[in-house]
C-alpha cells in the first residue's frame, strides 16, 4: 500500500485547527492579533476560512474588498499556519437575495423562504449560478498562489434542499425526459401509474413530490425526485469546482456528512481531489463500544468514498457541541483527546474543529472553539486542544498511511433512498444504516477492520462482503455479487434482498430477483413488519440461533429454502420453527442470509461465527483485555497501530508482538504496557 497524501505535498503534516470567522472581528485587531500567537500556542497549524464570508467579500454587487482577506492569509502563513479557503455560497449576501429573489429556497412554487439562515438557496437558479461562479472565480485567481493555500473548500455541507421553484420544477420534467428518453410510456411504466388512475400524459404535467397538497404516494416518482435533488448538489459542486480549477490547481473538496441521505456522497465524491467530512460525537449514549464504533463506521465511510485513500476530518466540537442534539454534554478532557485519535485511528488525517473562536453574538455563540470569550489559554479545552496538538507533532509519519481491511459493507445511497421510502413495509427508516453501523460495530469488537464501501467498488480485494438489505437490485449488481461468491467470495445479505428493480417495481418470480435465489438457495414467501413502537403492540418474533434467542422486533420473512440450510430459527407464531438466518455454497465462496432485522446482540454473535469460518482474525500484533481496540493504519512499509482502552473505568493490559515506539511519549515498548480507562496509544511498528 502506498502513502496518499490528501493535501499538497509541501505541507506533509497532519492538520490541526478549523473553522476560522475572522469576518466577525475586523473591528477588534487586537483580537485577529491575539489568534495567531494562540494559534502557535494551541501547535494549531491550519485555519479554514471565508466559509460565509461572502457579504464581507463583496458587500456590494460586484464591489470586492479582499484586504482583511490577504491580511489574515499573510498572518497565517507568516504564524507557520496554512489555509483551506472556502468558497462563501453555503449564505448569500443580503443584497443578492433582495435583487434576485429567486435565488432562495422554495418548498412550494408559490412560497419562497425570505433572506434568513444560510444553505437555504435554489442551486439550480441561473443568477445564484452565476454569482457564486464569479465570486469563486475571483477567489481563486487572486489566492492561487498564495503560500499558505493547500485546498479548497468548496461551500458549506451542501444540504441538498428539494426546491421546487419555478426553475426546479421545471428542470425536473427535463430532467425526467432525458432518464425516459422522452417516452412517457416508459415513465409510467416505472412508476405504475395505472394504479390509482394516475398515467402522465405530458410530462408538462409532472409536479415534483410535495407532502401536503401534491403527491407523495408513488415511489417510484419519489425515488426519481431524490435522484433528482442530488444531481442538483452534484451539477453545483462541478459548477464550483470548475470556477476554482480555472485558475488554481490546488486540490478541492467540500465538508461532508457521514449518512446524510439527501445527496449522493458517492457521487459527489468523484469531482474532489479528496474527501472530507464532519462528524460530532455527541456521547451523551454513554461510552460503549457500539457508540466508539459508530464513529470509527462514519471515517470508514469515508476511506470508502476515495478508495480506501485517507480523509480531512473537517470538522468536530471542541468541547461542548451546541447545535447538533438537545442534550448539551461536556468531554472530558480524556474523552476530547480519545475522539480526536479516534479520526486519527480510522483514517482522518486531521482533526478540524468548528470553531476556532467563539464569536460574541449569533446562534454559535456557546458552541464550543479552541478559544473561549475568556480569550486566555489556561482554560480546560484550550490546554485539551494544545495537548492533542503536541501529541500530532510526533504523527507525521501517519500522514497518508491508510487502514487495509478484509471485509467491506456496501452501502448505497439509491437503495437507501428507495428502501427508506417504502411505504408500506417498512416503517423503520433507520434499519438500513442500523445494519450497516450494527455490522461494523460487531466487527469492531473483534479488531477487525472494515470498508464502507460502494457497488461500484472492487469486491475482489475483500474476503467478506456484508449487503445492509440489498433491497434495489439490477441484473449487473446480482451478477458481480455472484461472480464475487463464485470466486471464494463469502457474503451476508440482511433481509429484504432483490426486491424490486431501480424504479422500484418487485421483480417477478420471486425475490431475491435478478438470479440471487441461486445464490443464496432460497425463496421469500412471505414478510411481515412489526409495529416499530414496540410495547404498543406486542407482536414481535425470537430467533434461535447457536443456542440463544435473540429478539426479532422489527422485520421478519419467511424463506422457503431451495438449498441453503438453516443456521437460525424463528421461536412464535405459526412459522416458529422455520429458518430466520440460513447459509448457502455457491462456487467456492459462501453465501449467508438474514432473513429478520437483528438487533445488536445477535449481529455480535453471528459475526463472530462467520469470521472464523472465514479465517479472518482481528488484529494481532497488538491485542488486550476485552476493552481493547485497535486498529492499523499502514503505508510504505510503515505501521502504526492505534490502541484505545473503551472502558471509562478500568485499565487494561496491552501485549505487543514485537517491539515498537510509543509516538505520544516517544518511549520503546517492548512486550507488554497498560492503558488506563479511555487512554489512548499510537506504536510505530
Ligand atoms: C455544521 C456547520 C458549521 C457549524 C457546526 C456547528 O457542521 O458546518 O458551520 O454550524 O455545524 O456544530
Amino acid at each position: 500500500m502506498k502513502k496518499f497524501s490528501p493535501l499538497s505535498k509541501d505541507f506533509p503534516h497532519l492538520l490541526l485547527g478549523g473553522d476560522y470567522n475572522p469576518e466577525q472581528w475586523l473591528d477588534s485587531p487586537e483580537i485577529l492579533a491575539a489568534d495567531m500567537e494562540l494559534m502557535k500556542e494551541a501547535d494549531c497549524n491550519e485555519m479554514s476560512m471565508g466559509i460565509f464570508s461572502w457579504d464581507s467579500l463583496e458587500p456590494e454587487e460586484g464591489v470586492f474588498q479582499f484586504d482583511w482577506l490577504d491580511e489574515r492569509m499573510d498572518s497565517i502563513y507568516k504564524n507557520g499556519g496554512r489555509v483551506i479557503l472556502a468558497t462563501p455560497s453555503a449564505a448569500r449576501p443580503r443584497w443578492l437575495a433582495e435583487k434576485y429573489p429567486e435565488v432562495m429556497y422554495a418548498p412550494r412554487p408559490d412560497r419562497r423562504h425570505l433572506f434568513a439562515k444560510r444553505q437555504n438557496q435554489c442551486l439550480r437558479s441561473p443568477v445564484y449560478q452565476e454569482k457564486v461562479r464569479i465570486i469563486d472565480e475571483m477567489l481563486a485567481k487572486r489566492y492561487a498562489n498564495h503560500p499558505a493555500l493547500i485546498a479548497w473548500h468548496l461551500s458549506n455541507e451542501y444540504y441538498g434542499r428539494d426546491c421546487r421553484c419555478q426553475t426546479c420544477r421545471l428542470q425536473f420534467r427535463e430532467w425526467l425526459r432525458r432518464r425516459y428518453d422522452n417516452d412517457l410510456k416508459k415513465l409510467n411504466h416505472a412508476w405504475w401509474t395505472p394504479n390509482w388512475s394516475r398515467q402522465v400524459q405530458s410530462f408538462d404535467q409532472i409536479e415534483p413530490p410535495e407532502n401536503g397538497y401534491g403527491e407523495v404516494m408513488i415511489p417510484g416518482m419519489n425515488l426519481d425526485w431524490k435522484r433528482f435533488c442530488s444531481d442538483t448538489v452534484y451539477d453545483f459542486v462541478k459548477l464550483e469546482r470548475d470556477a476554482v480549477k480555472k485558475y488554481s490547481d490546488k486540490p478541492v473538496t467540500t465538508n461532508c456528512m457521514n449518512f446524510f441521505e439527501r445527496y449522493d456522497h458517492r457521487k459527489v465524491a468523484t469531482l474532489l481531489d479528496f474527501y472530507s467530512n464532519d462528524t460530532y460525537p455527541t456521547w451523551w449514549e454513554g461510552l460503549s463500544d457500539d457508540v466508539v464504533a459508530r464513529y470509527a463506521c462514519f471515517s470508514a465511510l469515508c476511506r470508502g468514498m476515495m478508495d480506501g485513500k485517507p480523509f480531512i476530518q473537517m470538522e468536530s466540537a471542541p468541547g461542548i457541541n451546541m447545535a447538533h442534539n438537545n442534550f448539551r454534554m461536556l468531554k472530558s478532557t480524556q474523552l476530547q483527546i480519545f475522539e480526536a485519535m479516534l479520526f486519527l485511528a480510522h483514517g482522518s488525517d486531521s482533526v478540524l474543529y468548528f470553531q476556532w473562536r467563539k464569536g460574541r453574538g449569533g446562534c454559535e455563540k456557546y458552541h464550543g472553539a479552541v478559544v473561549d470569550h475568556y480569550g486566555k489559554t489556561d482554560n480546560r479545552v484550550f490546554q485539551a486542544v494544545k495537548t492533542i496538538g503536541g501529541m500530532m507533532k510526533n504523527m507525521d509519519g501517519v500522514v497518508g498511511t491508510t487502514i487495509c481491511a478484509d471485509v467491506a459493507i456496501v452501502s448505497d445511497y439509491e437503495t437507501r433512498w428507495a428502501i427508506n421510502g417504502e411505504l408500506e413495509y417498512n416503517k423503520d427508516r433507520n434499519g438500513y444504516q442500523a445494519m450497516t453501523e450494527g455490522s461494523f460495530a460487531a466487527l469492531f469488537k473483534q479488531n477487525v477492520a472494515a470498508d464502507v464501501i460502494g457497488y461500484g467498488a472492487d469486491f475482489s480485494k475483500y474476503k467478506f462482503l456484508i449487503l445492509p438489505p440489498p433491497y434495489m437490485m439490477t441484473p449487473a449488481l446480482a451478477k458481480k455479487i455472484k461472480t464475487y461468491v463464485q470466486n471464494g467470495g463469502r457474503v451476508v445479505s440482511f433481509y429484504m434482498a432483490g426486491m424490486v428493480d431501480e424504479n422500484d417495481l418487485t421483480h417477478l418470480g420471486g425475490a431475491p430477483g435478478c438470479g440471487l435465489r441461486e445464490l443464496f438457495g432460497l425463496r421469500i414467501d412471505e414478510m411481515t413488519c412489526y409495529d416499530i413502537s414496540i410495547g404498543k403492540c406486542g407482536y414481535e418474533n425470537a430467533v434461535t440461533y447457536g443456542g440463544i434467542t435473540y429478539p426479532a422486533r422489527k422485520h421478519a420473512e419467511i424463506p422457503v429454502l431451495e438449498g441453503a440450510k438453516a443456521l437460525g430459527s424463528y421461536q412464535k407464531d405459526f412459522f416458529a420453527g422455520t429458518a430466520a438466518l440460513t447459509q448457502a455454497a455457491y462456487g467456492k465462496g459462501q453465501a449467508y442470509y438474514v432473513a429478520f432485522q437483528p438487533e445488536q446482540s445477535f449481529l455480535d454473535a453471528f459475526f463472530t461465527d462467520v469470521l472464523q469460518a472465514a479465517g479472518i482474525q482481528g488484529i494481532r500484533a497488538v491485542r488486550g483485555d476485552g476493552h481493547i481496540r485497535v486498529s492499523c493504519r499502514e503505508g510504505d512499509g510503515e505501521r502504526y497501530y492505534f490502541v484505545f482502552n473503551t472502558s471509562e473505568t478500568e485499565t487494561q493490559s496491552v501485549i505487543l508482538e514485537e517491539p515498537m515506539t510509543d509516538l505520544l511519549t516517544g518511549a520503546k515498548v517492548t512486550a507488554k504496557t497498560s492503558l488506563p480507562p479511555l487512554g489512548v496509544a499510537v506504536f510505530q511498528a
